[in-house]
């Protein structure tokens, strides 16, 4: 199985577990990348738009913007083509306490994307960065995907 990770990272914290996850279990690992930063920017316009092709095990990650997914994940997300047949895994990080403030509904969002697009989804993780559980669930996160 092949497999790769993409994600959208404004600070570096979804990158760092991205990479993280990528070293240790060889994933291949793509960035999304926009012409501006700006979360409040409602019609991002990507300039990294990586190729799924070729990867029939796909990994998003995404922080929390707003409460809400990341627009510029959001837009990635919404322009993929079918995903009949991949199996897919969900990560997001987020910093406030509550998984209620974001988190969760953050993975519901690109849960749904993906469903629509036929795509299976496997596991989701939230990562709290201010928890102090927070490396154990990145760890537990690494060793299941
Ligand atoms: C504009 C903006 C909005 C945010 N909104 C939320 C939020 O609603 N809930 C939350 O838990 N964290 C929120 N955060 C915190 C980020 O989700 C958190 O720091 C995340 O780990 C950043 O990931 P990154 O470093 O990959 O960009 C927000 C951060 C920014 C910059």
């Amino acid at each position: 199985m092949k497999s790769l990770i993409v994600l959208y990272s404004k600070t570096g914290n979804t990158l760092g577990v991205g990479k993280r996850l990528a070293e240790a279990k060889g994933f291949d690992i793509k960035e999304v990348t926009a012409m501006s930063d700006d979360p409040n920017n409602k019609k991002p316009e990507l300039v990294e738009v990586p190729d799924i092709i070729g990867y029939d095990h796909l990994i998003f990650g995404s922080p929390v913007h707003g409460f809400n997914l990341s627009q510029i994940m959001h837009v990635y997300l919404s322009q993929l083509p079918d995903l009949t047949g991949k199996t897919i895994d969900l990560f997001i990080t987020h910093f406030f306490p509550y998984a209620w403030m974001g988190g969760t509904r953050t993975l519901k969002q690109m849960k749904q994307i993906v469903e629509t697009k036929n795509g299976k989804v496997g596991k989701m993780t939230s990562i709290n960065w201010k928890s102090k559980k927070r490396e154990l669930v990145i760890s537990e996160m690494i060793k299941a995907y």
